[in-house]
Parts: C-alpha cells; structure tokens; sequence
C-alpha cells in the first residue's frame, strides 16, 4: 500500500522525541522535506532551543514544539490526549557511555521511564508506528565482522548499553501480543557530520567524548590537542575501526523506517536494521580526512588504549539496502567537511 504523505490535507503527523538534538533535528528536517508534519517535544536538557529556529530556516517551515520532561507521565500522557500522533520516532534519551556507568540510576530512569511513558500513550491512543534509536554498542566486540542483524548481542558493557539492549526486548515482547502495533529498532553505527547549510550539527556540552567533535574543537582552538587512544591494535594502522555515517544519511534511514511502516510493509512487526556504510575507518583515517578537507594541521599524540573501548565494529547494510530500501550516500571527506563547516559556523556565532 503507498501511502499519500503530500496530500496536506492528510499530512502524517510524526512525533519526533529529542527532535532537538543531534540526529532527531537532521530526521525532522528530512521528515519535511519527505511531506510528514512534525511534532517535536524535547526538554532541551542536551540541546537547544535556536534548533528549531534553524531548521525552519532550512525547511521553510517550523516544526510544532513542545518542550517537557517524557520522564514526567502526567504531562507526557496530557500531551497525546490533546495532540493527534500517526506515528513516533524515538530519540530522547542520556546517550554517554561514561556518564552512564557514574550515574546509572539517572540513565534507566531517563532512557527507560519515558520510553515507556510514551508506550503506554501511544496503546492508549492506538498509535501504531514506533521507530526506536538503537546502537551499534549492542554487538560489543563481535568475533565475525562485519555484523550482521543476526550477530549475538553481546552483554552489555556499561548502563547507557543496557538501555539499548533492554528496550529492545521491551519492544519484541509488546510486539509479539499487539500484531497490530509496528516497531522497527534502528541500530546506528557511528553518526558524524552536520547539515550541508551548517545550520544545525552536533553541540557536545562539555570536553566532547567522541572522535570527530574533539577533532573540529581541536582546529579551531578549543583544544590543545587530541589524543589518539591506542596504536597497538589489531587493524591496518593500529587504531581503532569504525562505521561512520553522515547523521544526513542517517536522518533519511528514519525516513525509509517509517515509509516502510506505513505503507504496510513489514514482514515481521518487530524489524531490526543495521544503519551504517559497511566501510570501517580507523581514528588516523579520519584525521587524514579531516586534515585534507579543512587544510589544517591537526595537532594530536598517540597515548595508552581507553578503557571501554572496542577494536573494530562495522556494519553488514544488506538487509537496509534491500528491504528498507535505503543505502548511505556520503563520503568520509563530506562527513569532515560538514562537521569543520559547522564548527567554523558554532565559532562565528560564540
Ligand atoms: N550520537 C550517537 O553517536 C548515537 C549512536 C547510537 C545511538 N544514538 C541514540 O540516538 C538518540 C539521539 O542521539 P543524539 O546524538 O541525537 O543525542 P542528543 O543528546 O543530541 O539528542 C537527544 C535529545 O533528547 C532530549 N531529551 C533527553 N531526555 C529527554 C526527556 N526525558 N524528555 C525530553 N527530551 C529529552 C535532549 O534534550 C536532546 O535534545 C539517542 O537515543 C541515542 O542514544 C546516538
């Protein structure tokens, strides 16, 4: 069945949690270029409130936005009693490893607790498509490489893993007795970049604890320096290796997820997709990348592995490519040069 998202009279509505941030701005500005209205609600306690400003400025059109806590169920359930909802992508959630294993409680009750409060609504209201922000962290250190959907889930190594892992199986179980109800899980690999407009990108608070934003806060001065944890691995230069995805990318895999629910065309109503390139790249890689495209000098030094970290993960995308019908786009060099255009653009700006 095709759905009929353009007919405005009968626009589908989307809910976009944490539509704010990082990945949840790119998709809402994907969604409505693809037709869908959005509806945002975000607490802002990990972004900020210009976002939507910004991407009005690249849509034309200001997502409706609603800003609470999803942990608050009063006011989570208040808001689908007044507000019509097709269907939800999920992406609110605390998403660092390391404070996760220092303040576990403050993570399962974020991530869980207004999972669940929107789970309860959306049974109550008989909304159902759900599209849910998994990881990659699921398969830890796979034995086989590339991963595939089938790869063993690993036990998870710190809580913000846990969170992943569990809410999938929440969602398997809900799905096995309401047939009804349409899930699918997306598990990201490494999302890195920012819109081409450099209107919207990521904003890490504080020292930034992955790779490509430590990188653009380096070049530009925030940093002294970036440390390379780890040249003594098991990979072609000895630093770690990973699927990196531009978030534009990305942002059209929650496009793809949701045609796919609406038009009915899910074999299963729980599905699972890897969301990634299927191209590893190590941490020198990516400094190359970064050091071509921007013509500076990264100032780095190679230090002792980090604890936590993994050698290598990178993605099987088969069973996106055919059965969502979605492939990656972009470069490594488009992914460094829009994170550097973004940073330039955050520096103008502070
Ligand atoms: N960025 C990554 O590398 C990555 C990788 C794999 C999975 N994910 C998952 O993707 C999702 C989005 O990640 P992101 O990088 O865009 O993170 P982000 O922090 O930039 O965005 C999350 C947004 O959710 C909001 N939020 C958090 N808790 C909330 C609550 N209780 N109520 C309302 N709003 C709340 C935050 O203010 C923020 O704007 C998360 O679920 C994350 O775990 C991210």
């Amino acid at each position: 069945m095709q759905i009929r998202k353009n007919d405005t009279m009968n626009k589908k509505i989307v809910l976009v949690t944490g539509g704010a941030g990082y990945i949840g701005s790119h998709t809402v500005v994907a969604l409505q270029q693809q037709e869908y209205k959005v509806v945002v609600v975000d607490n802002l306690s990990n972004s900020q409130a210009d976002v939507i400003e910004n991407i009005a400025k690249i849509t034309g059109e200001k997502p409706d936005f609603f800003s609470f806590d999803l942990a608050n169920q009063a006011e989570t359930f208040a808001f689908f009693d007044k507000n019509p909802i097709d269907a939800v992508i999920h992406f609110a959630a605390h998403k660092y490893v390391n404070e996760s294993v220092n303040e576990p409680l403050r993570y399962y009750n974020n991530n869980f607790v207004n999972t669940l409060n929107i789970l309860k609504a959306m049974e109550k209201h008989r909304i159902l498509h759900f599209v849910f922000s998994s990881s990659c962290t699921v398969y830890g250190q796979a034995e086989v490489l590339p991963v595939t959907e089938q790869t063993p889930v690993k036990p998870a190594e710190c809580p913000y893993g846990n969170t992943k892992q569990v809410t999938e199986e929440i969602l398997r179980d809900i799905c096995l007795v309401n047939k009804d109800l349409q899930v699918i899980s997306l598990r990201y690999f490494n999302p890195i970049g920012a819109h081409e407009s450099a209107l919207i990108g990521e904003l890490p608070i504080g020292v930034p604890q992955n790779l490509l934003p430590y990188i653009t806060q380096t070049a530009i001065g925030i940093r002294e320096q970036l440390q390379v944890f780890g040249n003594d691995y098991n990979t072609k230069d000895g630093t770690c290796l990973r699927d990196y995805i531009h978030v534009e990318d990305l942002a059209q895999a929650h496009v793809a997820a949701l045609d796919r629910m609406l038009s009915q065309n899910q074999t299963d109503n729980y599905e699972v997709f890897n969301i990634g390139t299927g191209n590893p790249y190590s941490v020198l890689e990516v400094i190359q990348s970064f050091e071509k495209v921007s013509g500076t000098k990264l100032p780095y030094k190679i230090v002792g592995r980090r604890a936590g970290d993994i050698e290598k993960v990178w993605a099987d995308t088969t069973l996106a490519n055919t059965v969502l019908g979605w492939k990656a786009q972009k470069t490594l060099d488009e992914m460094t040069l829009s994170a550097w255009k973004w940073e330039k653009q955050l520096s103008i700006k502070n």
